[in-house]
């Protein structure tokens, strides 16, 4: 793997400042941000005004607690536009996220919410071990998706060549790696896979490959498939967070030196954990719901904005903003079964460590008798196809499972190519106990 020399100079001052420093730099901002949501956003003046609280109000950091939260459906219940803070004239870019269900959410930016978006992913890039000068491979997909449009603009700025390729077609994207030669990939892990398969099906040694970072994100991933993909490139794989609602990719970011949690950039985004059921504030180290507020989005200011992500906060290491653990994954993508919580991201943890299984998976829920019932549909690599082995593989899994998780499932064992593969986001999970 490239030695990547840990970058301490040509950081932005901000990334190692004091601690100090960067909470008056918060307090002065969110008291900034508060008044322009509630001058400009009808939404956030009438729920401020009806809990009691005016921007006035916020002293110190710890005061935030006391303003009301905002969650995914009041994008929805504004759509189109309604949560904009400033006339429609002033947004020179939109994004959206489809959902599953009802209206897409929709964001907005202004030309100063861009600048700081292309700035936060030249400095997530840049403590990815990417340097100005180098080819990046964006496969991320372009569109209403952030991922693309974010990565490419961060990858310009930070003065890379940057190949806008998109997402989807796989054979084209190894032939682009081998032609163009990046050092630098990003796109979702689990689409990462396919490249991979693709490199082995053309009989290509990935390790060969002009890769050196792979910059994954968009969806949970463990340090064990970290592992498999660091070992199959030869290269560094390092995390990317974000989310529209706040911004979109390089709302956080892991250092490629130290690779312990993504460092959130706070200059920009106030992070908070909650308990998710009680609302109540947990203190940094426990594991809740990540809530962030802007501080300086002009576009569309989020206040106490509830991700649905689960992780907890740590002190900085390679820079002095805090840290983000990995995701362990959303509080709707929590699978409850016979009264066990189970993350696909813990499934994923033990078939990785499951000999002769390649890593693609999905899991199935459906209704046996009155039961909830979980299959793990995994597939053998394509040495370990032969009846025996495939047997074995689904004997060690099942039993990993119920040793760890505490839960019995079905692990169903395909062929080789047999598990749907990631088009981008993966879909980890099929909900099928409420069918027929
Ligand atoms: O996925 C933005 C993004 C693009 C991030 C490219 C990183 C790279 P949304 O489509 O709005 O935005 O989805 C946001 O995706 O709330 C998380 O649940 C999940 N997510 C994003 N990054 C990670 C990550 C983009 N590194 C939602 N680990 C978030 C785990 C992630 N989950």
């Amino acid at each position: 793997m490239k030695d990547i020399a840990p970058k301490r100079t040509g950081l932005d001052p901000i990334e190692i400042a004091s601690v100090d420093e960067i909470r008056a730099l918060q307090l002065e901002r969110l008291k900034w941000s508060l008044r322009h949501a509630y001058e400009n956003v009808p939404m956030y003046r009438h729920r401020f005004d009806k809990r009691g609280v005016h921007p006035d109000d916020l002293k110190s950091l710890s005061d935030l607690a006391k303003f009301p939260f905002t969650v995914k459906s009041d994008l929805r219940d504004n759509y189109p536009f309604g949560l904009f803070a400033v006339p429609r004239e002033r947004i020179l870019r939109i994004h959206a996220s489809s959902g599953t269900t009802g209206k897409p959410t929709v964001v907005g930016y202004t030309s100063n919410d861009l600048d700081n978006w292309a700035a936060l992913m030249a400095r997530s890039m840049r403590a990815s071990g990417t340097r100005p000068g180098d080819i990046v491979h964006v496969a991320y997909g372009y569109g209403l998706f952030t991922g693309g449009l974010g990565a490419h603009y961060g990858a310009e700025r930070l003065g890379c060549t940057v190949v806008p390729v998109s997402g989807g077609m796989t054979p084209r994207q190894v032939t682009l790696i081998e032609d163009f030669r990046p050092s630098t990939i990003m796109v979702t892990p689990s689409y990462m896979l396919n490249i991979l398969e693709e490199y082995r099906n053309r009989g290509l040694d990935p390790r060969e490959s002009s890769l050196d970072v792979g910059i994954f994100g968009a969806e949970p991933w463990t340090n064990a498939m970290r592992q498999e993909v660091e070992q199959a490139f030869d290269m560094h794989a390092v995390d990317i967070y974000g989310l529209s609602e706040i911004m979109g990719p390089g709302v956080a970011n892991e250092c490629v030196e130290t690779k312990d949690g993504l460092h959130i950039w706070e200059d920009h985004f106030y992070p908070e954990i909650i308990d998710p059921d009680t609302g109540e504030n947990v203190p940094d180290g426990e594991i809740g719901e990540l809530v962030f507020t802007t501080l300086t989005k002009e576009g569309l200011p989020m206040v106490r904005y509830r991700t649905r992500d689960l992780t907890r906060l740590l002190p900085g290491t390679a820079r002095s903003m805090r840290r983000m653990e990995k995701i362990t994954g959303r509080s709707d993508d929590m699978i409850i079964l016979r009264g066990v919580n189970v993350f696909p991201t813990q499934i994923e943890e033990l078939l990785l460590a499951t000999d002769g299984l390649a890593p693609h998976f999905q899991i199935e829920l459906h209704k046996k008798g009155r039961m909830d019932a979980m299959r793990v549909m995994v597939e053998a690599l394509p040495d370990h196809a032969a009846p025996d082995a495939r047997e074995k593989a689904m004997r060690v899994l099942a039993k990993k499972v119920k040793d760890t998780a505490g839960i019995s499932v079905e692990v169903s064992v395909g062929a080789p190519g047999s598990v749907a593969r990631s088009q981008g986001k993966a879909v980890r999970v099929i909900d099928n106990r409420n069918r027929g």
